[in-house]
């Protein structure tokens, strides 16, 4: 049993619910060792054919890494936990054989977006927001945003959303070619679903290659992902970084310096 998650298996389709909804459901130490046991599970057992990931309660899919664990780390720390994730979540779920979609029923903002991207394909409900919020803090995406935002939604738009840290709307969203349909709310997970049943009657192993191959296809720069993890961690030298965690914590505006 997870503390983080909720999970359940319905006709060979494995959900996967992100649980934290007073907290918009961010991405703590927790969350990412459950996700990355149940990613475990989902590899392992026979009888979950398709994954959907979500969120729980109405306003978050995933508003981010949980923030308030930023300030107990250093420039190792910040590198180590972009890596954990990587490894241990988002680079398992890019590859995993078996369709992973995100149903994005909230706010999907700087981890949330990643861990939507990192998904073989992305549904949203027409209140979901988008964005990589993480220069207000003084930061930079960690978990394989910078390369996967620009390879969805192309190079000029995401340097724009990455240095503004707007965030974006469902409509937008799905214009811009970073979630295929934009859904009501309460129809969500029934319309991902309707989409995951038919692909559960193709051939698995077909849709496997898939998979494999479309990643190949967009795997350019493999080494674009080491690089952000390094710079990640180089954020956390930064005094800039301390204010930005500060001032979100303390619910007030930063003031940057460049250092
Ligand atoms: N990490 C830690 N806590 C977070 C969080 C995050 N990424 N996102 C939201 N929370 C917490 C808030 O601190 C707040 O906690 P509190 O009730 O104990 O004060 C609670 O979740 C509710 O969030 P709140 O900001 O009050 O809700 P809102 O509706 O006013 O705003 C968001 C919603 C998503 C716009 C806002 O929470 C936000 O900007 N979150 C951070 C997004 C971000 O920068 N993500 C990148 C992280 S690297």
């Amino acid at each position: 049993m997870y503390q983080t998650l909720l999970t359940g298996l319905e006709n060979g389709i494995f959900t996967i619910t992100i649980n934290r909804p007073d907290k918009m459901n961010a991405l703590n130490k927790d969350v990412i060792n459950e996700l990355g046991a149940a990613i475990d599970e989902v590899y392992a057992n026979e009888a979950i054919k398709t994954v959907i990931i979500t969120g729980a309660g109405e306003k978050a899919f995933v508003a981010g890494a949980d923030i308030s664990e930023f300030s107990a780390l250093n420039k190792e720390g910040g590198s180590a936990l972009a890596k954990k994730g990587a490894d241990v979540v988002f680079n398992k779920i890019e590859n995993c054989p078996k369709p992973i979609v995100a149903a994005i029923n909230g706010f999907a903002l700087g981890g949330g977006c990643e861990l939507a991207m990192s998904c073989h394909f992305r549904l949203a409900s027409e209140n979901a927001k988008f964005g990589q919020p993480e220069v207000n803090l003084g930061l930079i995406p960690g978990y394989g945003g910078t390369q996967r935002l620009t390879q969805l939604i192309g190079k000029g738009k995401a340097m724009e959303l990455m240095m503004t840290g707007d965030m974006i709307d469902a409509n937008e969203a799905k214009s811009l070619g970073l979630v295929n349909h934009v859904v009501a709310l309460d129809g969500l997970l029934a319309k991902t679903k309707e989409i995951l049943q038919k692909i559960q009657l193709k051939a698995p192993l077909a849709v496997g290659h898939v998979i494999a191959l479309v990643n190949s296809a967009t795997k350019c720069t493999p080494t674009g992902f080491d690089e952000e993890i390094e710079r990640f961690g180089a954020c956390f030298e930064s005094e800039d970084m301390i204010e930005g965690t500060t001032a979100f914590l303390e619910k007030r505006k930063p003031a940057f310096k460049g250092k």
